[in-house]
């Protein structure tokens, strides 16, 4: 077995490992992979208690990678998410001591509850893949992803994330409140025992590694895509710049992280070629949070969802 097979079944054994905790959300579980495999950040969307922290914690136990969580609070500072130089007594130096951004997998919580100034570390972190404090700078580790998750509801005290900056995650996944049926299992699953702190307890296992990953992510750069599959990818993106309804469509970065995410999605397919279909599944998690409504539309109860689902109606398929 090759290690790009091996890689792929450690990858697709997660899922089922994630699914030991969590009850559905199988569309922000492939987000996070392919995430993952596409060195890219992931936003998570959904109201409280419906297990966005659970669903990051268990895919860190599932993989056997490091893992930390930061709150982002209103008076959380940068320093407190990059590390800051910090007077060691015994040595009578400054030293630098990390902060919680130096691991594998960051949780970031609650990103929209802090000010712009703390996000905006957090966003040059995350675009540069290092830390510089005291013009010194510092790689992070190698895979380096972060979730964050925000609240949908817009509540008094929130920082919404600037359009420029959500540009930068690539992908942002929704995850519902779970249909009835799923809810009862989640209710039955803590009548008989579950306890959402003990994962070991539930069975979770670390199934996948990082090498896993770095191979994976390897892979995905030798799935093959053809000229049609690129023009189809501009085509949608140029066609929400010109949607009436939109005042900002998909930047030429849109573009380029829904070709990436095509991809990724087609070797978790076991495929090394992108299909149409492969754009289409991935083109509102990848573009929905890059484009921006006119009041007017907004006004009128547009949703950009709405908008992107016509443009993938409108513009033609390549065969
Ligand atoms: N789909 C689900 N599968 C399993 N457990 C779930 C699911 N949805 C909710 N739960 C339960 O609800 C609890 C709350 O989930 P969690 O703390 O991860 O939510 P959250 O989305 O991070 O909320 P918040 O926005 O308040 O941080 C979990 O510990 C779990 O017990
Ligand atoms: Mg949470």
């Amino acid at each position: 077995m090759t290690d790009h097979t091996r890689a792929r079944e450690a990858l697709q054994a997660v899922r089922s490992e994630v699914a030991k905790a969590v009850v559905g959300q199988d569309a922000a579980v492939t987000g996070l992979l392919i995430g993952l495999l596409s060195r890219g950040h992931v936003l998570l969307e959904g109201v409280p208690g419906v297990a966005k922290t659970l669903l990051v914690r268990t895919l860190a136990t599932a993989l056997s990678i490091d893992t930390r969580r930061v709150q982002f609070t209103p008076d959380l500072m940068p320093g407190d998410v990059t590390g800051s130089m910090i007077f060691d007594a015994r040595t009578t130096e400054f030293a630098f001591r990390p902060g919680p951004v130096f691991t594998n997998l960051l949780l970031a919580d609650e990103i929209n509850r802090t000010p712009p100034k703390t996000q905006a570390a957090l966003l040059e972190a995350m675009e540069e893949r290092q830390v510089t404090v005291d013009g010194t700078s510092r790689p992070l580790p190698e895979p380096f992803l972060v979730a964050a998750t925000q609240n949908p509801v817009e509540y008094e005290g929130t920082y919404p994330l600037p359009e420029a900056q959500l540009d930068r995650f690539l992908l942002k996944v929704v995850l519902p409140v779970p249909p009835r049926d799923q809810e009862i299992e989640v209710i039955s699953r803590h009548a008989h025992g579950f306890d959402p702190r003990d994962l070991a307890a539930a069975g979770v296992r670390a199934v996948a590694s990082g090498e896993d990953l770095l191979a994976g992510a390897l892979a995905v750069q030798t799935v093959g895509v053809a000229p049609e599959v690129v023009a189809y990818v501009v085509d949608l993106c140029r066609a929400t710049r010109t949607a009436p309804s939109l005042s900002l469509g998909a930047s030429p970065r849109g573009a380029t992280a829904l070709l990436a995410t095509a991809r990724a999605w087609a070797w978790l397919n076991g495929r090394d070629f992108v299909t149409p279909d492969d754009v289409k599944t991935l083109a509102h998690a990848t573009l929905a949070h890059r484009l921006s409504l006119r009041p007017e539309a907004e006004l009128e109860g547009v949703s950009v969802g709405a908008v992107l689902q016509t443009a993938l109606d409108a513009v033609p398929v390549p065969r």
